[in-house]
């Protein structure tokens, strides 16, 4: 049975990785979804292209939409389309990021500023144009966190994020609560995606890991899903750790 049949999902971010897993996932329980990317005419835009057509034979409505995160009028056309073609939103799935592998005290100027413009700010910017359509569904919000923003992980600024963005996911929820709009988030171990053969050059001894420490994108998928359907209906305010258990042990920390 499809439970979310009719329901129209927006997953940042989602050409690859991550977002592509929760996109497919929201798509096998029957929600249409827009697929978000940021740089088009590269492998990033043929990825989404692919999903889509997946997504389509699985009988769904999808669109892609190219709009980098951090720029607002690009957040505005995003929310543009998504009305015109959709006219409505149940979930907003906040999954987009991008930062640079570096100690956070050297980080240039720029690199600051891509780092809070993409994953604060450019999250703040959806939530933001996503309420009047949650509103009207009583729709839920749910954020793709990871162990950076508890934990330090090396060359890992991304983190300081992360930990921001897990309070507002807490400050969203109470003040959401009185429109019916759930806010949680979603923090992942390490999966392995592009990303992790950048991250895997940066610390030492990852690679000496377990191999089932390693979470699968699919298996954070199920928790954005379950967050999202029925069966998650009590849960508000949350930050759901997907991690395998690789944050239970302090021996882990000498990797
Ligand atoms: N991989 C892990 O170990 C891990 C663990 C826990 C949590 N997470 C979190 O899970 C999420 C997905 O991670 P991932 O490893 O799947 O990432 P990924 O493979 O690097 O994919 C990132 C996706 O986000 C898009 N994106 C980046 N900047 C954007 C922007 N400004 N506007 C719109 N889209 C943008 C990318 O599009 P382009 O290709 O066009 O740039 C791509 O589709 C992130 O929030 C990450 O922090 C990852």
């Amino acid at each position: 049975m499809q439970t979310l049949k009719d329901k129209v999902a927006l997953v940042t971010g989602s050409s690859r990785g991550i977002g592509k897993a929760i996109a497919r996932k929201f798509a096998m329980e029957g929600s249409d979804i827009i697929v978000n990317y940021r740089k088009a005419g590269g492998s990033s835009q043929t990825q989404a292209e692919e999903l889509c057509k997946e997504i389509e034979k699985m009988g769904c409505r999808t669109r892609m939409v190219q709009a980098d995160i951090a720029l607002k009028n690009s957040v505005k056309n995003l929310f543009n389309e998504i009305r015109e073609n959709f006219g409505r939103l149940d979930y907003l799935i906040l999954n987009a990021a991008k930062a640079p592998f570096k100690p956070i005290e050297k980080l240039f100027e720029r690199e600051l500023r891509q780092l809070v413009e993409t994953n604060y700010l450019g999250n703040i910017f959806c939530i933001q144009e996503a309420l009047p359509l949650l509103e009207k569904t009583r729709g839920a919000i749910v954020f793709i966190s990871s162990l950076g923003s508890r934990f330090y992980n090396p060359a890992y600024p991304l983190g300081s994020m992360k930990a921001a963005m897990e309070s507002v996911v807490r400050d969203c929820a109470e003040s959401l609560r009185v429109k019916q709009i759930s806010v949680n988030a979603v923090c992942g171990g390490i999966v392995k995606t592009d990303s992790f053969k950048v991250l895997r050059q940066f610390w030492d001894g990852i690679e000496a890991l377990p191999e089932e420490l390693f979470v699968e994108p699919d298996e954070i998928a199920d928790a954005v899903f379950f967050l999202c359907s029925s069966a998650g209906r009590g849960i508000n305010g949350q930050t759901i750790v997907v991690d395998r258990g690789l944050s239970n042990s302090i021996y882990r920390s000498t990797v």
